[in-house]
C-alpha cells in the first residue's frame, strides 16, 4: 500500500502540465477585474472615432457587462462539449486539441486595440471562455483518473491551485505599473498564449489515463506500463484490479449519454449532489468578489482598493495550500460545510460593514477583513472540492456526461451572478450579501444531509454505495447511512 501514498515524478509532471489549463481558467477570470476603467477607455474613444459622438453610459455598461460576461457563455458551450471529445480522442489529445482555441483567443483580444475593435475582445473573451469550459471537465477529470485513492482529493485540489494562481498573477500583471495601463493592456488579455505553447510542448512528454486505456479502449499492456510508470512500482496490480472492476461495472452499465444520465434513476442521488455542489460553489458569491472586488473594495472606502483586490487573491491562494495539506486528513464532506458556514458568517460580517459604513469610519477595515475571511473559507471546501468530487463521485461510463452537466450548472450560476451581481447590488445597496447568507445557510444543511463522504474510497466503491442506497428503493439516506453503505460494499 505504500505506493499509493507516493508522489512520483511523473504523476507530479502530468498533474502540472494538466493544471496550466487551470491556470488559463484562472486568469482569464481574474483579468478583467482591474483594468476595467482602462479598457472602457478605449470602448469609449474607438466609439467616439466610429460613430464622431460619445458614448452613452448605458451602451459602455453593456459592452463591458457582455465582455465580462461573454466568457462565461463560452464556458456553458465548452463545458457541455467535453463529453463529445474524451471519449473520442482521449484525455490527453483533449487537452491537446483544446490550446488551438487559446491560441485565437490570445490574437483576437491582443490585437483588438490595434484593429480598432472591441468586438474582437468580445469575442476573443467568448473563444478562451470555450477554452476554459473544456478545461474545467478536462482537468478534474484526467487528474482523478491518474491519482491513487489516498491522493485524489489532494491532487484534484491543484486543480483550484491553478485557478488561485492564474487569478493572482492577472491581479498583479493587471496593475498599472506592470500591463494595466492605456497600451499594454491589450499584452496582459494575449498573454495567454504563453501557458498554452508550455502546455503544447509538455503534453505530449504525459501518458494517457491508464483508465481510458484500459476501460475504453481495452489497451490492458499499455494501461499496466502507463501505471507502472505513474506509480513509481512495479506491482500495480491492486490498481489494474480496480480498474478491471470498475470496467466490468460498466459492460454492464454501456456508454452514458447525457439524457441516460438525467433519466436513470441509479444516478439520480449523485447527479443531484454533483450539481448542488457546483452552485453551492457559485452561488455563494465568490465571484461577485472576484469580478468586482476593486468596485466593492471602493464602495467600502478602501483607499487602494486594487491593492485590498491583490490581498483577496494572496489569502485566497494561501488558504487553497491550506486546503490541499488537510483534505485527505479531514474528508471532503466536513471541510465543504466548515467552508459554507464560515463564507456565511463573513457575508454577514461584510453587511453589517457596508450598512454602518456611513456612520463609523473603521468599517471599511472590517469590510477588508470580512472579504479576505469570506475567500479564506471558500478555498477550504467549497472551491476545491465540486471540481474534483463529481469524478470521484460517478464511475468511468457515466463520468463523462456527469462532468458536462455538473460543469454546465457551475458555468451557468458563475453567468448568473457575474452579469447580475451589479444590477442587483444596485437595488439592495448594503445588504446584497444577505442573499448569498441565505444560500450559504441552504448549501451547509443540503451538504450535511446528503453528501456522502468520498475520502479514500475507490470509485467502485463510491458508485457501488449509491447504487445499494438507490436499489433499496428508498428515497432518503443521511451520509451515514451512505458511507456505512459505501464501507460495506468494501468488504
Ligand atoms: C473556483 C470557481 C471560480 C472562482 C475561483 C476563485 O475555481 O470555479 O469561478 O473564480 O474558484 O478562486
Amino acid at each position: 500500500m505504500e505506493s499509493e501514498k507516493k508522489i512520483t515524478y511523473p504523476l507530479l509532471m502530468c498533474v502540472g502540465t494538466a493544471v496550466i489549463g487551470s491556470l488559463q481558467f484562472g486568469y482569464n477570470t481574474g483579468v478583467i477585474n482591474a483594468p476595467q476603467k482602462i479598457i472602457e477607455k478605449f470602448i469609449n474613444e474607438t466609439w467616439a472615432q466610429r460613430y464622431q459622438e460619445p458614448i452613452t453610459e448605458n451602451s459602455l455598461t453593456a459592452i463591458w457587462s457582455i465582455a465580462v460576461a461573454i466568457f462565461s457563455v463560452g464556458g456553458i458551450i465548452g463545458s457541455f462539449s467535453v463529453g463529445l471529445f474524451v471519449n473520442r480522442f482521449g484525455r490527453k489529445k483533449s487537452m491537446l486539441m483544446a490550446n488551438i482555441l487559446s491560441f485565437i483567443a490570445s490574437a483576437l483580444m491582443g490585437f483588438s486595440k490595434m484593429a480598432g475593435s472591441w468586438e474582437m475582445l468580445i469575442i476573443g473573451r467568448f473563444v478562451v471562455g470555450l477554452y476554459c469550459g473544456l478545461t474545467t471537465g478536462f482537468v478534474p477529470m484526467y487528474v482523478g483518473e491518474i491519482s491513487p485513492t489516498t491522493l485524489r482529493g489532494a491532487l484534484g485540489t491543484l486543480h483550484q491551485l491553478g485557478i488561485v494562481l492564474g487569478i493572482l498573477i492577472a491581479q498583479v500583471f493587471g496593475l498599472e505599473v506592470i500591463l494595466g495601463s492605456d497600451d499594454l493592456w491589450p499584452l496582459l488579455l494575449g498573454f495567454i498564449f504563453i501557458p498554452a505553447v508550455f502546455q503544447c510542448v509538455l503534453l505530449p512528454l504525459c501518458p494517457e489515463s491508464p483508465r481510458f486505456l484500459l476501460i475504453n479502449r481495452n489497451e490492458e499492456n499499455k494501461a499496466k506500463s502507463v501505471l507502472k510508470k505513474l506509480r513509481g512500482t512495479t506491482d500495480v496490480s491492486a490498481d489494474m484490479q480496480e480498474m478491471k472492476e470498475e470496467s466490468r461495472q460498466m459492460m454492464r452499465e454501456k456508454k452514458v449519454t447525457i439524457k441516460e444520465l438525467v433519466l436513470s434513476p441509479i444516478y439520480r442521488q449523485p447527479l443531484i449532489i454533483a450539481i448542488v455542489l457546483q452552485l453551492s460553489q457559485q452561488l455563494s458569491g465568490i465571484n461577485a468578489v472576484f469580478y468586482y472586488s476593486t468596485k466593492i473594495f471602493e464602495t467600502a472606502g478602501v483607499e487602494q482598493p486594487v491593492y485590498a483586490t491583490i490581498g483577496a487573491g494572496v489569502v485566497n491562494t494561501a488558504f487553497t495550500v491550506v486546503s490541499l495539506f488537510i483534505v485527505e486528513r479531514t474528508g471532503r464532506r466536513s471541510l465543504h460545510m466548515a467552508g459554507l458556514l464560515g463564507m456565511a458568517g463573513s457575508a454577514v460580517l461584510m453587511t453589517i460593514a457596508l450598512a454602518l459604513l456611513d456612520q463609523v469610519k473603521w468599517m471599511s477595515y472590517l469590510s477588508i477583513v470580512a472579504i479576505f475571511a469570506f475567500v479564506a473559507f471558500f478555498e477550504i471546501g467549497p472551491g476545491p472540492i465540486p471540481w474534483f468530487i463529481v469524478a470521484e463521485l460517478f464511475s468511468q461510463g457515466p463520468r463523462p456526461s456527469a462532468i458536462a452537466v455538473a460543469g454546465l450548472s457551475n458555468w451557468t450560476a458563475n453567468f448568473i451572478v457575474g452579469m447580475g451581481f451589479q444590477y442587483v447590488q444596485a437595488q439592495c445597496g448594503p445588504y446584497v450579501f444577505v442573499i448569498f447568507t441565505v444560500l450559504l445557510l441552504f448549501f451547509f444543511v443540503f451538504t450535511y444531509f446528503k453528501v456522502p463522504e468520498t475520502k479514500g474510497r475507490t470509485f467502485d466503491e463510491i458508485a457501488s454505495g449509491f447504487r445499494q442506497a438507490g436499489g433499496a428503493g428508498r428515497e432518503k439516506h443521511s451520509p451515514d447511512e451512505l458511507n456505512s453503505l459505501g464501507a460495506d460494499s468494501q468488504l
